[in-house]
């Protein structure tokens, strides 16, 4: 059968070989029944991630209409992720001043102490798809302040948020999601934890209000949940034939297959990628490994300002792993997460 450029970019993303499917693809290529592209040629991916007429949000839909009236609502329009414009520019530099302001040599330790606490003894295959997903929402937790004992229930709600606003989520995915929104909305009112008060500080200084503190808090977290699990499960996958410590094979993954596979742009007005007319209204599925060029983190203004946390977490979790004895060769069954974007192994019994 063959599959339109859309379905077969979205199908690589947990493909047993995306790279084989990215290069059967043109640079840019239109699906006129979804009014979509796909960019995948690095200079299309460039062009269209540093494009200003391209925006993350679709124009007359900056929240998606099912968030509205619910909890979800003023969390999902203060993120910086999901917002375009003039007020980007002072919101990414707070959230980045307040990831800054926070010493590697802090993170370290907390990402240590938070692995020995969620995986204390040699976990099995099934904790440690626990294991990949949590560390990363707990170390940033555990720095905004946020206690061991409220950990397990807020990597649920974090999961179940996360879910919610991914491309492709159902009905039920959505209801569980606002319901977790409002969770950690409660949780998270004034916390004291560094991260927290940098962050305040970061939002205080540009005139930013407390909602603006919480909907971002809570987006740090969710931003790193999938996306460190993908680099830490694909890195101990890649240990089964490879050699070579955590940070070369965190490198690799990140070169190889990206944990975050794509993301998409929405044109505000007509405009060019790569020669090709995109107009108004039309949808880019942009692809993050395109031909010999890997833009893991992204690019232009919304570009990932946690690589080196997601770094930091990774290594020191998959250390801990190996500390623990946990071998890679033993991770025979995993699938991958059912995602349209990330590329996250899930090991079982
Ligand atoms: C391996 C782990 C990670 C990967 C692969 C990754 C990848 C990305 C990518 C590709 C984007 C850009 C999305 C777009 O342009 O549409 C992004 C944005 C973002 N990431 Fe990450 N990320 C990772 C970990 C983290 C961590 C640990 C944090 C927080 C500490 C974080 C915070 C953010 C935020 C806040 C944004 C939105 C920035 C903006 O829109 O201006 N990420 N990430």
């Amino acid at each position: 059968m063959t599959l339109c450029p859309y379905t077969r970019a979205v199908t690589a993303v947990t493909s047993d070989n995306p790279h084989a499917d990215y290069l059967q693809m043109v640079p840019m290529q239109f699906q006129a029944p979804l009014q979509s592209w796909v960019a995948a040629s690095p200079l299309a991916v460039r062009e269209a991630l540093n494009n200003p007429h391209l925006g993350v949000r679709p124009t007359g839909e900056p929240i998606p209409t099912f968030l509205l009236n619910t909890p979800a609502e003023s969390i999902f329009g203060a993120l910086v992720r999901m917002q375009d414009g003039e007020a980007h520019p002072q919101l990414k530099a707070a959230i980045r001043q307040a990831l800054e302001d926070i010493d590697e040599i802090l993170i370290q330790q907390i990402a240590l102490t938070v692995a020995r606490e969620i995986a204390p003894c040699l976990p099995n295959a099934n904790q440690i798809t626990r294991f990949n997903y949590a560390l990363p929402v707990c170390v940033i937790a555990s720095l905004l302040g946020v206690g061991a004992d409220e950990w397990a229930e807020l990597v649920d709600e974090v999961l179940d948020f996360s879910r919610c606003i991914a491309p492709g989520g159902n009905e039920r995915q959505r209801d569980m999601g606002i319901l977790a929104a409002g969770r950690l909305s409660a949780r998270l009112e004034n916390r004291r934890g560094p991260l927290w008060l940098s962050l305040q500080r970061a939002c205080a200084m540009r005139d930013m209000g407390h909602q603006t503190v919480l909907s971002n808090a809570i987006g740090l977290m969710f931003q790193a949940c999938e996306s460190t699990a993908g680099l830490i499960g694909q890195a101990l996958l890649m240990m089964r034939n490879h050699d070579g410590d955590a940070q070369v094979l965190i490198e690799k993954v990140l070169s190889d297959t990206p944990p975050i596979q794509n993301t998409r742009r929405f044109a505000l007005r007509d405009t060019q990628v790569a020669g090709c007319t995109v107009l108004a209204g039309q949808c880019v599925l942009i692809l993050l490994c395109a031909g010999d060029e890997s833009f893991a983190f992204g690019d232009g203004v919304h570009r990932c300002p946690g690589a080196n946390w997601a770094k930091i977490i990774a290594r020191y979790g998959i250390q801990h792993l190996s500390v623990l004895g946990v071998d890679p060769q033993a991770l025979n069954n995993f699938h991958w997460r059912v995602s349209q974007n990330a590329r996250v192994p899930e090991f079982y019994l």
